[in-house]
């Protein structure tokens, strides 16, 4: 049997490449796996052997200790990969197959799934609806930052590339079908962004950038891209947004100078809780990036929320912000009849046209995101180095699939 290494939680600020039991059809007891989930029967699933797999800001959470995810945590939710087993019941999905790995894991069968909301499935996490491999609290499935990786609902969770020397060729694209693409699309979507919409992301990380590139290939006139981090807002430039440098302010001025009014049509929030306040060396604010988007989306607009928001922070600013309590001035917004999505990404209602937008040549996500890849063993120095804010999206080659 294959062996399988794997990224796995350490400590605050310390991930390492572990050693872990090749997959089997069911799911063992490990670090952070629900014990009602000890023991399920996962015929249903199939064994993946990964192309690429990405570090994501939502690992960074983790990493960053600041959340309460255990010793020993099998990292990785964004899979792709080639499919080497297939369980008992498995119909359609074959051995050989090139798959984007939704990082929601989901059962198909629930009165959620069947509305195309896999992001709250109810069947595959004991502890709340909604699940993921390789994260805290969503169940125990675990991680993909590895070799190998068992994927439950294979049938229905797997996207097979229509063909793999295609799919090979534009892998370093396609491999940010599994989260951050379909992410950053959602956000531009449920902000309400159509043809000639005037847009303002906050974050110029992956999922920030992403959102930028969903707005413009959902028709924007203008995308402008906030954050802190002069790379980023480089990054930004480079595929043709406006920047706005928070650490100069409230974005409010900054887009009134670009578009001569102090507000856009829609907003996206791809920060989250763990938001810096505007202004120079600004400290740590959480409800910083809700409240200015309410301030600068204009009066019926929208706001998409891919940024991730918890319910317990170990690191919080303040007893309110451990419990995930933020101080949001919530009048802004209702006096401005605003509507708001939050939530992981249901990626399967958009990863197949993302899909063939890149295979036609339509967007070049791996650009405008700075994809890289790196080794396996070489993933603590990616974590360190996006930590740091290197304005790059990091992709693991466990297996030696990827070019160089
Ligand atoms: N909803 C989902 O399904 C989903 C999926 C993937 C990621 N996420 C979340 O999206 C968020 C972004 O992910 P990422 O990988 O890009 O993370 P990241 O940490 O690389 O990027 C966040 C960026 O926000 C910037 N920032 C901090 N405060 C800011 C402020 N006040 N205004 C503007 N920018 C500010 C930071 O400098 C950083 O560049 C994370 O919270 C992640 O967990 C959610
Ligand atoms: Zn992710
Ligand atoms: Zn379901």
């Amino acid at each position: 049997m294959a062996g399988n290494r794997a990224v796995a939680y350490k400590e605050p600020g310390r991930v390492e490449v572990i050693d872990i039991d090749y997959p089997e059809f069911e799911l063992k007891d490990g670090p952070g796996v629900n014990p009602a989930n000890v023991g399920r029967q996962v015929h249903h699933g199939a064994i993946i052997k990964t192309v690429a797999t990405n570090i994501c800001g939502s690992d960074q959470h983790m990493v960053r200790g600041r959340t309460t995810a255990p010793k020993d945590l099998v990292l990785g939710h964004e899979i792709t990969g080639e499919v080497v087993e297939t369980g008992r019941d498995v119909e359609f999905v074959k051995k050989g197959d090139i798959c984007s790995v939704p990082f929601n894991i989901s059962c198909g069968r629930c009165k959620n799934c069947i509305e195309r909301k896999t992001g709250i499935c109810l069947n595959v996490n004991p502890d709340r609806p909604g699940s993921a491999y390789g994260y805290v609290d969503m169940g125990g499935w675990v991680g993909g930052q590895a070799n190998y990786v068992l994927v439950p609902y294979a049938d229905w969770n797997l996207l097979t590339f229509p063909d793999r020397d295609q799919a090979l060729e534009k892998i370093m694209d396609l491999t940010m079908l599994s989260d951050i693409f379909p992410t950053g699309f959602h956000g531009a979507y449920t902000a309400g962004v159509g043809a000639g919409s005037t847009v303002y992301v906050a974050g110029a990380g992956p999922v920030g950038l992403a959102t930028a590139v969903g707005a413009q290939l959902l028709g924007a006139a203008v995308v402008i891209v906030g954050d802190m981090n002069a790379d980023r807002l480089k990054q930004a430039r480079s595929f043709g947004c406006e920047t706005v440098d928070v650490s100069k302010g409230h974005p409010k001025d900054q887009i009134e100078q670009l578009l001569g009014v102090p507000e856009v049509d829609a907003a996206v929030d791809a920060v989250g809780f763990e938001a810096k306040g505007h202004g120079e060396g600004a400290a740590e604010a959480p409800a910083t990036v809700l409240n200015s988007l309410m301030d600068v989306t204009a009066a019926g607009g929208s706001m998409g929320i891919p940024g991730l928001y918890v319910t317990g922070d170990p690191g919080g600013v303040d007893e309110a912000a451990q419990k995930g309590s933020l101080s949001l001035s919530l009048g802004t917004g209702w006096a401005k009849s605003l509507s708001f999505t939050t939530g992981q990404c249901p990626v399967m209602r958009y990863n197949r046209g993302l899909m063939q937008a890149i295979l036609h040549d339509k967007v070049h996500i791996a650009k405008a995101v700075n994809a890289k890849a790196i080794g396996l063993e070489e993933a603590p120095r990616g974590y360190e180095e996006f930590d740091a804010g290197a304005a790059t999206k990091y992709v693991l080659n466990p297996n030696g699939y990827l070019p160089a």
